[in-house]
């Protein structure tokens, strides 16, 4: 949550800190402000609302400076306001902090600091930081920081610029993330790398407890004790492109349209002919065959893989699977040890909640196999071992490539440990293999029939409810496919396990209500179908997801999409991709912000 970026060198700062801002909105858009420092003058603009607005309000006499910082923000303390953005200053306007995180003891700071005869202006947790810096200042901005560390609780990102100090920036984290770029006479500094790409791909990703004073030359960086740390440079491998809409409309379909490669590019390199190649993954035959139970622990849609990777892993490695959702996990004393392998999956690998969740479950030894997107993340390094998705960089909040991709990880994954385990025969794991290998053009040949979908979207869209039931695998896909719908188009979707609904949600079904009804399980078909017939008993309109040639689906519904046929267990790859798809169209008929639905974020590092 919250976007933050820095810039110091040769260069007028504004124009690439507002690039930046940009390319971090994703974090966060309900405020957005810059700071600049030209000839010892502070120019600070804040503004309420997207950074659009911000710019607006600047116009064309842009503030000069060749460092600055700037802020994109999701509010945690203080509703979205003027005077609630960031940057924040202290008393004297010398110092101007920008801050990712919740300052947890910012009531108490506040209060000394107020008797001390410090004034605030704003709500916010930030604003201790700058009054403290100020406290804390003796002629070195480090060791006021250094001080501003020790005192304060909870997590943070944090920028300070200095007009007594203006050839540089400090920054430090403590559980956010922040990363510095470097440049040729110039230097960066950003929660996210995409705001970096542009610029440079030779990054330094800050550790917990480190401090980095940033000058145009020179970047010096110092653990939690002050010892300077010599830190191996991080070459980013994502283009500048992979994180422009390149065309589309919005990230959201271009991320959709991106599955077919992305799907590719993880299965790339980890199949050959009979089965799984999982280097990444250290577990012995023998530690694996003493593994008693799985835990999978994950937030929103990697949540929803979770609940997929429960049915593939139970039957896989015939093991005990139990799905958490991250924020609950830790508050109810999980049962962990060696003997429990813990799964933690997470796009950003920066999800407050999440991280959280490893850290618990690495504490009571469990091995921790970690489900990531982003190398050189927290969790990716905190992580026992690490399993990437080659997605490329996930833009849009609402998340499509990540969750189909971290279900092919955890097919692999599972494939990987049966294998180990003998649950999974040498010819099973080859004909999985097989069509593990076809989901990207079936994914392709599903993205051409998305015209087929746009009536769908449209009658969806005219309602303020909807429904999505499944059974078995196609109630997992139900959850994340209204989850899709409800976070862009803002229409109230409720996925039900479809045996579920005559305990009382079908007392909501009214006249041409919109259902998807889910019957990707031949397994389960029969119940399917006798459930649709539930729904359309009360006058529902339904819309089926069925594979192709499944005539008995196809009896049963209104409207159907097909998707090509492939084995039951990898259904939900591709039985997701026009939910994503209705969701998104829906989205736009209504005339939503597809990419930044209101009220979310897509990197959720508070808890
Ligand atoms: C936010 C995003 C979701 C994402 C969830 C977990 O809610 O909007 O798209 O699924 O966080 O994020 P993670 O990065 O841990 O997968």
């Amino acid at each position: 949550m919250c976007g933050i970026v820095g810039y110091i060198g040769g260069q007028q700062a504004y124009p690439i800190l507002i690039d930046g801002l940009k390319k971090l909105e994703y974090r966060g858009y309900d405020s957005a402000g810059v700071a600049l420092l030209d000839n010892g003058e502070l120019h600070m603009v804040k503004s309420v609302g997207r950074l659009c607005e911000l710019e607006d309000k600047i116009g064309i006499g842009c503030p000069y400076g060749m460092v600055g910082i700037g802020h994109t923000r999701w509010a945690t303390h203080g509703r979205p306001s003027d005077t609630n953005a960031h940057p924040h200053s202290d008393c004297t306007n010398h110092f101007v902090v920008i801050h990712n995180g919740i300052i947890e003891n910012y009531q108490a700071l506040r209060e000394w600091l107020t008797s001390l005869g410090h004034s605030f202006r704003s709500e916010t947790d930030t604003e201790v930081l700058a009054h403290l810096v100020e406290h804390y200042y003796r002629g070195d901005l480090k060791s006021a920081i250094r001080q501003v560390m020790e005192q304060v609780h909870g997590s943070y990102a944090l920028v300070v610029m200095s007009r007594h100090e203006a050839d540089r920036l400090v920054c430090a984290r403590k559980d956010s993330p922040l990363v510095i770029g470097l440049g040729e006479g110039e230097n960066f500094i950003a929660s996210d790398i995409p705001a970096l790409l542009k610029y440079t791909r030779q990054t330094y990703i800050l550790d917990d407890g480190e401090l980095a004073e940033v000058t145009k030359n020179d970047v010096k960086i110092e653990n939690g004790n002050g010892a300077s740390v010599e830190k191996p440079i991080f070459n980013v491998e994502w283009d500048a492109v992979s994180a422009e809409k390149d065309g589309f409309d919005h990230f959201m379909l271009k991320e959709i349209h991106e599955q077919p490669k992305a799907i590719r590019d993880t299965l790339r390199s980890r199949l050959n002919d009979t089965g799984v190649v999982l280097d990444e993954i250290k577990l012995t035959h023998d530690q694996v065959k003493s593994l008693r139970k799985v835990v999978m622990v994950a937030c929103g849609t990697a949540y929803h893989a979770g609940l997929v990777g429960k049915y593939v892993f139970e039957k896989m490695l015939r093991l005990p699977v139990e799905v958490d959702v991250a924020s609950e996990f830790r508050y109810r004393d999980p049962l962990l040890g060696e003997d429990t392998l813990v799964v933690v999956i997470s796009q950003s690998g920066e999800t407050a909640d999440t991280l959280a969740a490893l850290r618990l479950a690495k504490e009571k030894g469990s091995p921790v196999v970690a489900v990531t997107n982003v190398v050189g993340s927290s969790v990716s390094r905190e992580a026992d071992q690490i399993i990437y998705t080659w997605a490329g960089p996930e833009i849009a909040v609402a998340s499509t490539k990540a969750y189909t991709t971290q279900l092919v990880v955890l097919y692999l994954l599972a494939l990987h440990l049966g294998n180990l385990t003998g649950v999974v025969s040498l010819s099973e794991a080859a004909s999985l293999v097989e069509e593990l290998k076809l989901l990207p053009s079936h994914v392709e040949s599903i993205l051409k029939k998305e015209h087929e979908l746009l009536e769908f979207a449209r009658f969806i869209s005219r309602w303020e409810d909807t429904f999505f039931i499944g059974r078995g695998l196609d109630y997992a896909v139900a959850l994340e496919g209204s989850l899709k719908l409800k976070e862009i188009s803002y229409i109230h979707a409720e996925a039900y396990a479809a045996g579920e609904l005559k305990h009382g949600t079908l007392a909501l079904i009214t006249d041409n209500i919109p259902v998807l009804a889910l019957a990707t399980q031949p397994a389960l078909h029969e119940k399917m179908w006798s459930n649709i017939k539930e729904v359309k008993a009360r006058d529902a309109y339904v819309m089926g997801i069925a594979m192709a040639g499944d005539k008995g689906t196809h009896k049963e519904v209104d409207a159907i999409f097909e998707i090509p046929a492939t084995i039951p267990l990898l259904a939900p790859i591709l039985t997701v991709i026009p939910l994503q798809l209705i969701a998104y169209h829906a989205s736009v008929l209504r005339g939503c912000d597809v990419d930044k639905p209101r009220n979310l974020a897509k990197s959720v590092t508070v808890e």
